[in-house]
């Protein structure tokens, strides 16, 4: 039968509600709880598996019929198929959960032929959690309970450059080669001044979390998100978040307006008016390819 979307929303609540909680209740250190996937800053802890294989028999249990996708589980390197799925990141900015930095997130999303219709991002630190169901508006839910349409700020402000744009850059954990030479190229253009003064963007920032960072764009809270190289599990939920806000997802391969969410290389644009959001994306990728 038909998919009940509003309340897959609400179990992938409770189930990002019980993940925050097994955050806050554990105390990861660098050296006792933690191991290195591919290299010294890629890292997982033993609550990243907890809460996944808590979030994953639930799921199973109750949505048989639904695959599921984890970003500790698939390592056999499950691809994402056009049946429904789960996509689940038990805790997005690992690195910030075991420095003790409070911006990390469970990110949990259901896919329908590889888009993303559920999104739910929760960060237990800060108690803020971010919900949107395909069609049906995306929200912020604050630590005092108040529920708040997103983007914040209606109408947004205007965006008519990248010039004074407040962006987020993630650094990720490959620390060398063609992703890493783009992302220190493109980062000193757009904070460096230009010939006429001033420089490109208003500055750059990186909180450590890409799931948080679409749903900052989603807010309005950044203008722009570019990311380099995550995955799946990183961005489904913040995306469908995105995009119910009125922000958009380009690839950041100049030219693709219609990225796949197994692209790893996206712009994410906060809502503005769309001739606006066109010229940010254009701006990007003229930027990229002058190099
Ligand atoms: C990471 C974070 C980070 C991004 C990395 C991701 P994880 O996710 O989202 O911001 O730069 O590419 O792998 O490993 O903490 O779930």
């Amino acid at each position: 039968g038909a998919l009940d979307y509003t309340e897959i929303q609400d179990t992938l609540i409770s189930l990002a509600r019980r993940a925050g909680d097994m955050m806050l209740a554990a105390s990861p250190t660098a050296s006792s709880t933690t191991s290195a996937k591919n290299n010294t800053s890629d890292l997982v802890t033993i609550t990243d598996h907890a809460i996944e294989s808590m979030i994953l028999a639930t799921l199973q249990l109750r949505y048989p019929s639904i695959n599921f996708l984890g970003e500790e589980t698939s390592k056999g390197g499950q691809k994402l198929t056009d049946r429904a799925t789960f996509i689940c990141d038990p805790i997005d900015g690992t690195l910030n959960f075991v420095h003790g930095f409070p911006n990390t997130a469970v990110s949990l999303a259901l896919a329908v032929k590889k888009r993303p219709v559920v999104g739910v991002v929760y960060n237990p630190f800060r108690r803020d959690l971010y919900t949107a169901v395909k069609g049906q508006g995306a929200f912020l839910t604050t630590h005092t309970g108040e529920k708040h349409c997103l983007p914040l700020r209606s109408p947004p402000p205007p965006m008519s450059s990248l010039n004074g744009c407040l962006v987020a850059i993630e650094w990720g954990n490959q620390r060398s080669g063609p992703n890493w030479d783009l992302r220190t190229s493109l980062s000193t253009t757009l904070m460096s001044s230009k010939s006429t003064g001033g420089a490109m963007v208003h500055s750059i920032r990186s909180s450590g979390s890409a799931a948080l960072d679409f749903c900052y764009v989603a807010a309005g809270q950044l203008d722009l998100f570019w990311e380099g190289g995550c995955w799946v599990w990183d961005v489904a939920a913040g995306w469908i978040i995105l995009e119910e806000a009125g922000g958009i997802v380009a690839s950041a391969n100049p030219g693709s307006w219609k990225p796949t969410m197994e692209g790893r290389l996206y712009f994410a644009v906060r809502a503005a008016k769309e001739q606006e959001q066109i010229a940010v994306v254009e701006e990007l990728w003229e930027l990229m390819g002058e190099r």
